[in-house]
């Protein structure tokens, strides 16, 4: 445990901390989250806090990431049982800001990053990607961190922050933590709460179906693997496949072939259940 934790709420006094450790020479890692932490997190807070002298973790549900709004109303919202997991993994200072202290004003900035964010989620979830540069811009601007950490999880929101990092010249390492995985293969995701016992079952096939495809890919095209893990996804009563996209695992656009580039991801979105809910994974071929 580490009872000294420090949670607070505002930019003021969070630069009042981090401006005299960083004056100090201390190095500053930092762990964006929207709370609802599980294990996955906690692997990006343990690196964080091996890695550098402060580590803060800001926990806050960016409202203007979400283009669909009852996905931000159902998202779950545990901010004590996350202060208590961050002191477990002994962070230094939870950032728990309010949305109107982040968003005084609304947000009219517009980042774009093709094909990044146009591709896959950006395609599907319009104003997604342009919210997420929104707040990891401003938590950078107000943390100044060396290195930010990041779950591959969410492999297409790295490369896109990465691009907004090139084109606004951070100073910031961006370390990208391998995916965490429960025990029956299914990717760790705060959503996964809200699947009953059934749906978590479910879930679990996405996994294993992207594990099959990848010694059925030795022999066979990208479009025919493709088609595999579509309908092995789809013959699941409790799935829905939203897309397959196998793509170059650099810029994110779609290959044709496996000499297309040096390495090659599987990037899927399947729906989970009746509600239903929204799953994503990926595979990496090679
Ligand atoms: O990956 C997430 O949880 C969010 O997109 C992030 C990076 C914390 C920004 O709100």
């Amino acid at each position: 445990m580490r009872p000294d934790m420090k949670t607070i709420t505002t930019i003021k006094e969070l630069r009042s901390i981090l401006a005299p450790a960083r004056e100090a020479g201390k190095q500053i890692g930092l762990v964006p989250t929207m709370g609802a932490l599980h294990e996955g997190h906690a692997s990006l807070v343990r690196r964080s806090v091996a890695e550098n002298d402060i580590t803060v973790v800001s926990i806050f549900l960016n409202p203007t990431q979400f283009n669909d709004k009852n996905d931000l109303e159902r998202y779950p919202r545990t901010l004590e049982a996350d202060c208590a997991l961050l002191e477990n993994c002994r962070a230094d200072i939870a950032f728990a800001p309010s949305v109107g202290e982040i968003y005084p004003e609304p947000d009219t900035r517009h980042f774009s990053y093709p094909p990044t964010d146009e591709v896959m989620e950006g395609a599907r979830r319009p104003g997604h990607f342009n919210g997420v540069c929104q707040i990891v811009s401003k938590l950078f601007t107000f943390v100044e961190p060396h290195r930010a950490y990041f779950g591959e999880k969410d492999f297409q929101q790295i490369a896109v922050i990465r691009r907004m990092v090139e084109d606004l010249g951070f100073p910031i390492e961006i370390v990208p933590c391998p995916v965490i995985r429960e025990d029956s293969g299914l990717a760790r995701s705060s959503r996964n709460t809200l699947l009953n016992e059934k749906e978590h079952r479910a879930a679990a096939h996405i996994y294993h179906v992207l594990e099959w495809s990848k010694p059925f890919a030795q022999d066979h095209t990208v479009a025919e693997t493709r088609q595999f893990v579509i309908d092995a996804i789809n013959a699941h009563p409790e799935l829905e496949i939203e897309y397959y996209a196998i793509v170059n695992g650099d810029t994110l656009a779609d290959v044709n072939a496996w000499t297309d580039a040096p390495h090659i991801v599987g990037c899927i979105t399947v729906y989970c259940g009746s509600k239903p809910i929204r799953l994503i994974d990926h595979i990496r071929y090679q």
